[in-house]
């Protein structure tokens, strides 16, 4: 008798382990659960042209309804697993009914930090997570004139882009002193806070909101050093929570994250975790480091094939170099590797044609290289990583060192 693969949360990391659970030989029964009732579709344009209106909605799906048919995977949209029973192995929804599965997937993703000040629950405010939040963020875009935009991370930069090629003026509000510290170097964030001051962004550095106040039509952001913002739209973008509380209350070990090993299994055999609701301790740390999540689509793709093999009893560590993108108005940014502990830098290109890459080597070692506008060079970059390719920052430096020949 075939198996029962159970997955919790249909987004980019439940999608893609249904497929690599297919890929493998999986031929038992799957069942993808997701809690929203749209068919599983791709975020990173809901703050770029979803928000422009350059990309439709027709084109977000990431795989057509012919795909779960002809895979037969069924998608139950729509629908929350409230309940793990680890001991009858089974999955209690929100109807009241329970689905027994020998394999469970916890791919549950993450949810947004929501604003905690007075004022923080007013129509003119908007969070960028979900579909819904990007129908209702486009709707007031529609005619809104004046945003201010809280956090200075991915969402908020994106946002900030997005806004601006509309024509609204657009102020940031971050708490620390840069824009992207969470992922980015000091470098590349000042590089990236001039390009959207070029484009007209204004910023609050190192302010907090401390209360939303509606004033007629418009709404006034005020700020800790009592400044006042006065605007018709307000984005938050401070970051995301994992859904971890399922995985916490059936007993599983979660510590910032659902807590993975290197093949994305979690602290009970029958179930794995992948996405960002997973922590694990990367390849690239020492092996005592605290488990740490990786939010991105690349992370939630890559992990969700390493837990695929990992049901299929043929465990792969995961090793993947980890990369990263953005569009902002002009610039693809692209980040391979992680840049943390970083002792220096080089650059290769023309920071003023806006085509770059800086590389970030700890000691002797390349552990990180941020493109900008330069996609090959990127790909070359994550071989590079890949191979664990010896090179100097002189190498780098020097246009006529042939990167491309280094990768073999
Ligand atoms: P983030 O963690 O990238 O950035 C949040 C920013 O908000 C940080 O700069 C932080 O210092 C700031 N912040 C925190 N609390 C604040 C407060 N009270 N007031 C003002 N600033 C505050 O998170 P973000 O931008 O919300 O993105 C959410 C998720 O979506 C992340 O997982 C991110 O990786 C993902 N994402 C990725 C994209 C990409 O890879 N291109 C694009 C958009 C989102």
């Amino acid at each position: 008798m075939h198996s029962t693969l159970v997955i919790v949360g249909a987004s980019y990391a439940g999608v893609q382990l249904a497929a690599a659970a297919r890929e493998t030989g999986f031929e038992g029964r799957i069942v993808l659960i997701g809690d929203e009732a749209d068919a599983p579709y791709q975020r990173p344009p809901l703050s770029k042209g979803f928000l422009t209106g350059s990309f439709s909605e027709a084109r977000l799906p990431l795989r057509s309804q012919a795909f779960f048919d002809e895979e037969k995977i069924e998608w139950l949209p729509s629908m929350r697993a409230t309940h793990i029973d680890r001991g009858r192995r089974e999955v209690e929804l929100q109807d009241g009914s329970r689905i027994a599965y020998d394999h469970l997937a916890l791919t549950t993703g993450a949810r947004v930090r929501k604003l905690d000040c007075p004022g923080a629950t007013l129509d003119a405010v908007h969070y960028l997570r979900d579909l819904r939040d990007a129908r209702r963020l486009a709707q007031t875009a529609s005619t809104a004139r004046r945003a201010v935009v809280i956090g200075g991370g991915y969402i908020g930069l994106e946002a900030a882009a997005s806004l601006r090629q509309k024509g609204i003026d657009v102020t940031v509000v971050e708490t620390e002193p840069r824009l992207l510290a969470r992922v980015a170097s000091p470098w590349m964030s000042a590089f990236m806070q001039d390009a959207h001051a070029r484009n007209g962004v204004a910023f609050e550095f190192g302010r907090k909101v401390i209360e939303l106040k509606q004033t007629g039509d418009a709404v006034s952001v005020v700020l800790d050093d009592d400044t006042h913002l006065s605007c018709d739209l307000v984005v938050v973008g401070i970051g995301v929570i994992p859904n971890t509380e399922l995985a916490a209350e059936c007993g599983l070990t979660v510590a910032g994250g659902i807590v993975v090993d290197e093949c994305a299994r979690t602290s009970d055999p029958a179930i794995v975790a992948a996405g960002d609701c997973a922590a694990f301790v990367p390849h690239w740390a020492p092996s005592d480091s605290r488990a740490c999540r990786i939010e991105s689509v690349q992370n939630a793709n890559d992990m969700a094939k390493v837990a695929a093999l990992a049901i299929a009893g043929r465990p792969q560590p995961y090793r993947t170099v980890p990369w990263f993108w953005s569009d902002q108005y002009d610039l693809k940014l692209q980040m391979a590797g992680i840049h943390s502990g970083f002792t220096h830098h080089a650059l290769r290109g023309a920071v003023e044609e806006r085509k770059f890459s800086l590389f970030y080597f700890r000691n002797e070692a390349l552990i990180a290289v941020d493109s900008i506008n330069r996609p090959q060079e990127h790909m070359l970059a994550r071989k590079l990583l890949a191979n664990g390719v010896h090179l100097s920052a002189r190498d780098v430096e020097d246009p006529a060192f042939d990167l491309k020949g280094a990768v073999q």
